[in-house]
């Protein structure tokens, strides 16, 4: 396994172009923000790029084409969503298309979690993420509408061990796609979300470094066998920022590999007296 966006520049077809629109990534700085960002430069978009490591963000915009936009910021304070959208309207002037990427994970035991942990993991994944979109919408709305792309992931859907306050965030994600959907819908702005499985990026370095074994028994979970690169993902950010995907809205995509499938298939082996 390697820790790669794996991006590559290809043909895109014209309902996937971009050209002429804005678009944000937050945490585009690697993984799958990275990713997103080289598929929105690639298919024509200006790309604003924001986190917290203004070196990181630099040297991925030294790779974007139309005049990327860097800017430095915590979404953890209280009020970050909400400044950050300012000083993204006045660098850019509106926005057509926003990606919700930046995240962190956060594997605490009930037992462990304390309410500190719990307020920074939804400080981040949710209410930034809400308040970003909310500050932000009128220019989509003043653009004649727009395009949400929220990156939530399979936690929110499966409720994993050991990840109760992370599982909760990225419940509240989805929950808040379909809902601001319906609220802006009629205002020509579409919200989707992307449940992401199992992909290979510096979230899942310690477990890489520390857990013999742990990378490949998961790929082994996995139907289609390997883990996923940022591109995976990225590729179905585009179809959601784009015109491919004008008359779906209030959606959650999962993007997995067919993880879920193996997990379903796998019932009956470990429940042998229910086999044929
Ligand atoms: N990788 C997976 O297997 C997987 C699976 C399901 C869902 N996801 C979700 O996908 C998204 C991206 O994950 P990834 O794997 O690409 O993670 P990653 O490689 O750790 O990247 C996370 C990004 O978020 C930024 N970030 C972190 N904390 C921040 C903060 N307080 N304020 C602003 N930016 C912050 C990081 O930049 P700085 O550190 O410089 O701020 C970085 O650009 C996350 O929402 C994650 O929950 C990932």
């Amino acid at each position: 396994m390697t820790s790669d966006t794996g991006h590559s520049a290809s043909a895109i077809s014209s309902s996937h172009r971009l050209d002429g629109k804005v678009a944000v990534v937050t945490g585009a700085s690697r993984g799958i923000g990275e990713a997103s960002a080289h598929a929105l430069d690639t298919a024509g978009a200006r790309v604003v790029l924001t986190g917290r490591t203004t070196a990181d963000l630099e040297r991925v915009a030294a790779g974007l084409q139309h005049d990327p936009v860097v800017l430095t910021a915590d979404l953890a304070p209280a009020g970050a969503g909400t400044d950050l959208a300012q000083r993204i309207l006045h660098e850019v002037g509106g926005v057509d298309v926003l990606v919700n990427n930046a995240g962190i994970p956060m594997r605490r035991t009930p037992a462990q979690l304390s309410e500190a942990d719990f307020d920074l993991v939804f400080s981040i994944n949710v209410r930034s993420l809400v308040m970003l979109s909310i500050g932000l919408a009128p220019s989509m709305i003043e653009r004649g509408g727009g395009s949400i792309i929220n990156i939530s992931s399979v936690a929110g859907v499966h409720g994993p061990l050991g990840r109760v306050a992370y599982a909760g965030t990225k419940g509240a994600v989805d929950a808040m796609t379909r809902a601001l959907a319906a609220d802006w819908g009629p205002e020509g702005i579409r919200v989707n979300s992307i449940a992401p499985g199992l992909i290979a990026t510096a979230i899942w370095e310690d477990a890489r470094n520390n857990v013999p074994g742990l990378i490949e028994d998961l790929a082994g979970q996995i139907a289609l066998k390997r883990w996923g690169f940022g591109d995976d993902i990225a590729d179905v950010v585009l179809f959601f920022a784009s015109d491919a995907s004008r008359y779906v809205t209030g959606e959650t995509l999962v993007v997995d590999g067919g993880l879920a499938r193996v997990t379903a298939s796998n019932t009956p082996a470990r429940l042998p007296e229910l086999e044929d």
